[in-house]
């Protein structure tokens, strides 16, 4: 199955660890839910469409390093973590195309090319930003200690 990112944006620079991964992609969530909770009236246009610009590139780059980095050395732990791995890796794919839509949708509403209605927007940013959070919150919780873990640290 091909991947649809795996070309990270050339403006996005590469993170430096696994906790800054989550960092930056904890705070792309916080954004989408500003963004959700100021629609429809209070939405700060500029914000939305510098947000929408970079939620492809920064999943993106989030991801590679999680694939190239951390992946591999968890994936040592045994048979039942490479099963947890490859369900990473679709909801990474779930993800950046969620990501997609959502970029799209905001850029339309910002500009107001498009009227999508603020329930739907509203809709997709939440959906994109609670199962982002779940996805954060297992790769805190489990994916963290046990890539500490295994490298030795
Ligand atoms: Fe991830």
């Amino acid at each position: 199955m091909s991947t649809p990112h795996h070309r990270a944006d050339q403006s996005e620079t590469v993170p430096a660890s696994f906790d800054e991964c989550l960092t930056r992609q904890f705070a792309l969530c916080a954004a989408l839910e500003t963004l959700a909770d100021t629609l429809p009236l209070n939405v700060d246009t500029l914000a939305a469409t510098r947000l929408a610009e970079a939620l492809h590139p920064t999943l993106s780059c989030c991801q590679i390093f999680e694939e190239t980095y951390v992946f591999p050395i968890i994936a040592q732990s045994g048979p039942q973590v490479e099963l947890i791995v490859e369900r990473l890796r679709h909801e990474h794919i779930e993800d950046i195309y969620h990501a997609r839509d959502v970029c799209d949708s905001v850029k339309a509403f910002a500009g107001r090319r498009h009227r999508v209605t603020a329930n739907e927007e509203g809709y997709m940013l939440r959906c994109l930003f609670t199962s982002l959070r779940r996805h954060l919150a297992f790769d805190r919780d489990y994916v963290m200690p046990l890539y500490l873990q295994v490298r030795g640290c």
